[in-house]
């Protein structure tokens, strides 16, 4: 069984994180999406609604499962026996850094590949930073445009959680 490893922030996981997890699911027979935390960065979602939005938009993918992890990826791709880790890339700049981290990937396991899958022209511009912005400033249509549809009711309840703690 070949398993691949998707990670990410997800901060929130959007339409384009989900059609890289589709594709991938073509590709491998098992993806583990994971929300990584990231000491560096203050996220926006707590790590269980990210989570949360994460196992409700991937719900229609049989072979794809959630799961958090901090840590190194080279260290959960090998606790999770996968193969490969599959990243999205948009734009050249994304492509810059993610070749850089598949050679420091490399470097810690040498036998991890990184497959890179270009974006579809639909989600270039879609981004957890741009979604993020569109949620301050109460987009709602362009909301709907980027977040998967099975997470829509889960954000709308977490937004409910986010107005109650203000
Ligand atoms: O969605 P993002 O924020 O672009 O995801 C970045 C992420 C979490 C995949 C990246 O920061 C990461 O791989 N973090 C884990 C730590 C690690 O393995 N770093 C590379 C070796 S130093």
């Amino acid at each position: 069984m070949k398993t691949a490893v998707c990670p990410g922030s997800f901060d929130p996981f959007t339409a384009g994180h989900l059609d890289l997890v589709e594709r991938a699911a073509a590709l491998f027979d098992r993806v583990v999406v994971c929300v990584m935390v990231n000491g560096d960065k203050r996220p926006f979602f707590t790590l269980d609604e990210r989570l949360e939005l994460v196992r409700a938009s991937i719900a229609g993918v049989p072979q794809a499962e959630a799961r958090a992890f901090s840590g190194l990826l080279a260290d959960l791709a090998a606790e999770e026996g996968a193969c490969a880790l599959v990243k999205g890339v948009r734009t050249g700049g994304d492509f810059d850094w993610e070749f850089q981290m598949a050679q420091i990937n490399r470097a810690l396991r040498p036998k991890l590949e990184t497959v890179l899958l270009p974006a579809r022209g639909e989600h270039l511009h879609i981004s957890s930073t741009m979604v993020r912005e569109m949620l301050r400033y109460g987009q709602e249509e362009q909301i709907r445009n980027c977040i998967p549809a099975g997470a829509l009711p889960v954000l709308d309840k977490i937004r409910e959680r986010i107005r109650e703690r203000k």
